[in-house]
C-alpha cells in the first residue's frame, strides 16, 4: 500500500526516483510525487494517475538527493494535492501507512498556526515533525519525540531544508528497506525499487530509524543511541524482477507455477518422509489449528483446512484476518494460529498474528518474503518460494502457499499415522511429476480451450461459481481472480446451497463455472449442476481425467490431471487463474494493476 523510495548519491536522483516509483507502482498508483534537491533548492512535482503521468511531468535536472511516492490513497480522494511528497516549513517526507491520531495531532498544530493544504495524514505528520525540529533544532530529536507523539503505522522518507547532505528513513509496522550503493544510498519500500542499483541492503525494526548520506548511513534505535545493523544480500529469486517477454507479469507468474512448486516443495521432501518430518514444527503439541489471512491467502487456507482435516484428521478453523479481533475465538497454549501472507506485511493478519499470540497460542507464517514483517511476528516460518509476485492479483504465491499446507497436512498425517507407507510414497512420486503436468496443462493447446471459453464469458454482467468443499474453496479463488481483474461481478456457492436462493439469478445463458475434482461429492456437484442447465445456465465445468464423463449437462469443459487430492486443488486453480487473465484481456482491463487495488494491504 503506497510505495516510497529515497536517493542520495550521485547526480541521476530523478531517474532513481522515477525507475523506482514504476516498479513500485504495484503498491498503489492511484497518484505520485517527488521531491528533489536542485543548486541548494527543493522542487516538488506531483500528479494524479500513473507514474508515467509524473514523468511526463518532471523538470530534467541534475539531482543527487530526492524523495518519491506512490500512492494508495487512504486519507483524502486520489488527486494532485493529496499526493506526496508533503512539505510543512522545513520538513518534506513521503510517507506509507496510516496515521491513527492524526485528527488529534491536527487539532493542536492548527492551533499553533499550521495551514493544511491536503485532506492528508501525511501533511499532519510532517507539521509534527516541523514543530518539533523548530523546538529541538535537531533532527534526531525531533525524530525521538514524533515517534513517541505518533499512533499507527508508517514507513517515512524525509529531508530536512537545513541540510541537504542527509537523507531520513523511520519506521513502525510498515515495510522500508536501505539500498548501499558505492557513494550513493538508497531507500525503499521493496526490492524491485532497487534491485537494479545494488543487492545489499539493512532492514530497519519498528522505531529505528537512519541518518543516510551518500557514503555513510547511522543507524539509531527509537531512543537515538546508536546502533549497528546488519547489512544482508538480496536472494537471487528476488532480483528477477522483469516480465521477460511475457505481456503481463500475472502470465509470466501463472508460467512461474511448475518452478514455484519445485522450489517451494521439493527442499521438504529431498530425503522423503526424514526431511518432512525433520523441516517443520512438531505439530503433534497443539489439538488444533487456526488459519487466518485476506483475500486469496484466506481461500489458501479453506483449502489448507480441507487438507489437514481430511487426510491429517485434525480440527482446523479458518478466520478473515480482519475479522479475526472482533471475533470471541477458543485460542490457548494448545492452538497453533497459522497466518498465511504472501507479502508478509498485511496489517489485518499481522494483527491477527499479536492478538494469537497475547491469546498464548504458537503461531506459524506462511509467508513469501523473507524479512517482513509477519516472518518476523510469528515463532516459526514456512517459507514459499515464488519468487517476487509483481501483478496485484496473486496466483503464484497462492499456489505456494496452497502447496506449503499440503505439505503440513502430509505431515501430520504422518505423524499421526493417519496414511499408509505406500501412501506417502504415492504422494512423494505424485509430487516429483507435478511441475511437468503443470507444465503440460499450460500447453498452447489447453490455453487456446481456455481462451475459447474466455470469449464466451467476457461480455456477460454475472458469473457463477460453484463446488463443494474443497471445490468450492477453488470456486472462491477462481471467483476473486476473475472480478479483481476483469471487473465482472462473480460469486461462488457452495452447489448445494444454490437452490436455497441464488437459483432465482440463473436464466438463460447465465454462466455457471462448476469444480468438480473431489470424487467423493462429484455425483452431488453434478446434480447440481443439472439444476443450473434446466433452468438454461451455460456450464464450463472443471473438472479431472478420472472424474471426466459423458455429462450432458455442460456446455464446455476444462480438464486437468488426476493427482493425489493432496495435491489436486494444486493443479486445477491454474485454468481457473488462465480464465480470469484471458477474460480480462478481451475486457481490455489493466491486468497488473486493477483499479483500486494495491499489492500489499498495510492499513486495516
Ligand atoms: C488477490 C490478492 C489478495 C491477497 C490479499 C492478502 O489476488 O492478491 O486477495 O491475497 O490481499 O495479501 P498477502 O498474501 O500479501 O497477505
Amino acid at each position: 500500500m503506497c510505495g516510497i523510495i529515497g536517493y542520495i548519491g550521485k547526480e541521476r536522483c530523478q531517474d532513481v526516483l522515477i525507475n523506482g516509483l514504476k516498479s513500485l507502482e504495484y503498491r498503489g498508483y492511484d497518484s505520485a510525487g517527488i521531491a528533489y534537491v536542485t543548486q541548494g533548492k527543493l522542487f516538488i512535482t506531483k500528479e494524479q494517475g500513473k507514474i508515467n503521468n509524473l514523468e511526463n511531468l518532471v523538470k530534467k535536472t541534475k539531482s543527487s538527493l530526492g524523495i518519491g511516492h506512490t500512492r494508495w490513497a487512504t486519507h483524502g480522494i486520489p488527486n494532485k494535492i493529496n499526493s506526496h511528497p508533503h512539505k510543512q516549513g522545513k520538513i518534506t517526507i513521503v510517507h506509507n501507512g496510516i496515521i491513527e491520531n492524526y485528527d488529534t495531532l491536527k487539532k493542536d498544530l492548527l492551533q499553533l498556526g499550521y495551514e493544511f493544504t491536503s485532506e492528508t495524514d501525511t501533511e499532519v505528520a510532517a507539521a509534527l515533525l516541523d514543530k518539533l525540529y523548530k523546538e529541538t533544532n535537531n533532527i534526531e530529536k525531533a525524530i525521538v519525540l514524533f515517534q513517541k507523539e505518533i499512533k499507527g503505522a508508517y514507513a517515512i522518507g524525509l529531508i530536512v531544508d537545513d541540510d541537504y547532505e542527509h537523507l531520513y528513513a523511520l519506521k513502525k509496522a510498515s515495510p522500508l528497506i536501505i539500498g548501499l550503493g558505492d557513494n550513493e544510498n538508497y531507500i525503499a519500500s521493496d526490492v524491485p525499487a532497487i534491485i537494479q542499483y545494488t543487492s545489499k541492503y539493512v532492514t530497519l525494526n519498528d522505531g529505528e530509524f537512519a541518518k543516510i548520506s551518500k557514503n555513510d548511513i547511522v543507524y539509531y534505535r527509537s531512543d537515538a543511541k546508536e546502533i549497528k545493523k546488519k547489512v544482508n544480500i538480496f536472494d537471487n529469486d528476488e532480483a528477477s524482477c522483469g516480465k521477460n517477454g511475457y505481456p503481463h507479469f500475472m502470465l509470466k507468474e501463472i508460467y512461474e507455477e511448475p518452478e514455484t512448486f519445485k522450489n517451494t516443495v521439493y527442499p521438504y521432501i529431498e530425503n522423503g518422509s526424514t526431511s518432512l518430518l525433520e523441516k517443520m514444527p512438531d505439530f503433534s503439541k497443539y489439538d488444533k489449528i487456526i488459519i487466518t489471512g485476506c483475500g486469496s491467502a484466506m481461500h489458501a487456507g479453506l483449502v489448507g483446512k480441507s487438507l489437514i482435516e481430511e487426510c491429517a484428521n485434525m480440527p482446523v478453523l479458518v478466520e478473515i484476518a480482519s475479522e479475526f479481533r472482533y471475533k470471541k475465538l477458543f485460542i490457548d497454549d494448545k492452538t497453533l494460529v497459522i497466518a498465511i501472507s504472501q507479502s508478509g506485511e498485511t496489517a489485518d493478519t499481522l494483527a491477527a498474528v499479536n492478538i494469537a499470540k497475547e491469546k498464548g497460542a504458537d503461531t506459524l507464517g506462511i509467508i513469501n518474503r523473507k524479512d517482513s514483517s509477519i516472518a518476523r511476528a510469528t515463532k516459526y516460518v514456512l517459507y514459499t518460494k515464488a519468487g517476487m509476485e509483481i501483478a496485484v492479483a496473486t496466483t503464484k504465491a497462492y499456489l505456494a502457499q496452497v502447496s506449503i499446507l499440503s505439505l503440513i497436512a502430509l505431515n501430520i498425517a504422518m505423524k499421526n499415522k493417519q496414511i499408509m507407507d505406500s501412501e506417502i510414497q504415492e504422494i512423494f512420486e505424485n509430487m516429483k511429476k507435478l511441475p511437468v503436468q503443470i507444465d503440460a496443462l499450460l500447453s498452447n493447446q489447453n490455453e487456446s480451450i481456455i481462451k475459447n471459453i474466455a470469449h464466451k464469458l467476457y461480455n456477460h454482467d454475472h458469473i457463477f461459481f460453484i463446488g463443494r468443499n474443497i471445490d468450492y474453496a477453488l470456486c472462491m479463488e477462481g471467483s476473486l481472480k476473475l472480478k479483481e481483474i476483469s471487473y465482472i461481478h462473480s460469486d461462488a456457492y457452495p452447489a448445494g446451497e444454490l437452490k436455497h436462493g441464488t437459483i432465482s439469478l440463473i436464466e438463460k445463458d447465465t454462466p455457471v463455472i462448476a469444480v468438480v475434482t473431489d470424487e467423493k461429492i462429484a455425483d452431488k456437484t453434478i446434480s447440481n449442476i443439472k439444476e443450473v442447465k434446466s433452468r438454461g445456465a451455460s456450464v464450463t465445468l472443471l473438472t479431472n481425467d478420472l472424474l471426466d464423463k459423458d455429462y450432458d449437462c455442460t456446455d464446455y469443459k476444462i480438464i486437468v490431471p488426476n493427482v493425489h487430492k493432496l495435491l489436486e486443488p494444486i493443479i486445477a486453480i491454474i485454468p481457473l487463474q488462465l480464465l480470469a487473465y484471458y477474460v480480462a484481456i478481451l475486457r481490455g482491463c489493466d491486468i497488473d494493476q486493477p483499479k483500486n487495488l494495491a499489492k500489499s494491504v498495510t492499513v486495516e
